[in-house]
């Protein structure tokens, strides 16, 4: 069982969109799949067309009162949902509990049985709930967006990363997918050679375009496959699920070697 957290502290790099729309990719190659909505503000479990504002889900997994087994909904075909639940906000001005509060999410994946692979979409923070997931996960996928203010983000990002590890003697394995991605802009281009420079070897094969399908496929509480299956939103995020299978990254070429060296 692969357990991936999606993360990167900056909102709007699609986080969401690309948790969603990968665990239905993953799903419908056959996987059997459990995504989990760490944000308090539930879009994901928005974007699967189900309302949760009612209900209880990670939040009560992360109070003790109650087992993904139980709080888990299935959504698609091999695809369950761990909602947010209303409470989860809540969890990052708790106080109480102590060093033990960032490691329930890892204890309560730890008894999940029968999946082949966890996604968490994280909140755009890095507060206790960033770190229950990054205790929990041996694997991050980190979107970044091909603008100018993605790679300002990335730095502090990657001392959070070593911070913990070099607490828990424990690597993570880091993968990066570039998202919102505009291939005939120079500025994309440019961004990605930098982020292959940061990240050489982590960076997954596919770039996700902006597409405005995967912007509007939400709101009708659709992924992109049903929304629009034959779309470059869909080409993508099917690419990006082999890519992460098989572990399929982009190739550093020696003139991005030259610029990080
Ligand atoms: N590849 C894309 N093409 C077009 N719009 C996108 C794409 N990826 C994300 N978006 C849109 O960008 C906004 C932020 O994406 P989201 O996944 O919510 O980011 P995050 O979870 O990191 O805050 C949303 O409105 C989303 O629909
Ligand atoms: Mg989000």
């Amino acid at each position: 069982m692969r357990v991936i957290s999606v993360m990167n502290q900056k909102g709007g790099v699609g986080k969401t969109t690309t948790t969603l729309n990968l665990a239905h990719a993953l799903a419908r190659k056959g996987k059997r799949v459990l995504a989990i909505d760490l944000d308090p503000q539930a879009h994901l479990s928005a974007g699967f067309g189900i309302d949760t504002r009612s209900q209880a889900g990670v939040d009560d997994v992360l109070m003790e009162n109650g087992s993904i087994r139980e709080l888990k909904v299935t959504v698609r075909e091999n695809l369950d949902l761990l909602p947010a639940g209303v409470r989860l906000g809540e969890m990052e001005h708790r106080a109480e509990g102590g060093a033990k509060r960032g490691w329930l999410l890892k204890d309560a994946i730890a008894r999940v049985r029968g999946k082949d692979y966890v996604l968490v979409d994280c909140p755009p923070s890095s507060g206790i709930l960033g770190m229950n997931a990054l205790l929990a996960s041996r694997e991050v996928l980190v979107p970044v967006a091909g603008d100018f203010f993605s790679l300002q983000g990335l730095s502090r990002l990657m001392s959070i990363f070593e911070h913990i590890e070099g607490a828990l003697n424990q690597r993570t394995d880091k993968w990066v997918v570039l998202t919102r991605f505009y291939e005939r802009r120079r500025l994309a281009r440019e961004v990605r050679d930098k982020i292959l420079a940061y990240f050489p070897g982590r960076v997954l094969r596919t770039a996700i375009r902006e597409t405005v399908a995967l912007a509007e496929s939400p709101g009708f509480g659709q992924t992109i496959f049903e929304y629009q299956g034959k779309g470059n939103g869909a080409t993508d995020y099917l690419a990006l699920a082999d890519d992460l299978i098989k572990g399929r990254v982009l190739k550093v070429s020696p003139a991005v070697r030259a610029k990080s060296a």
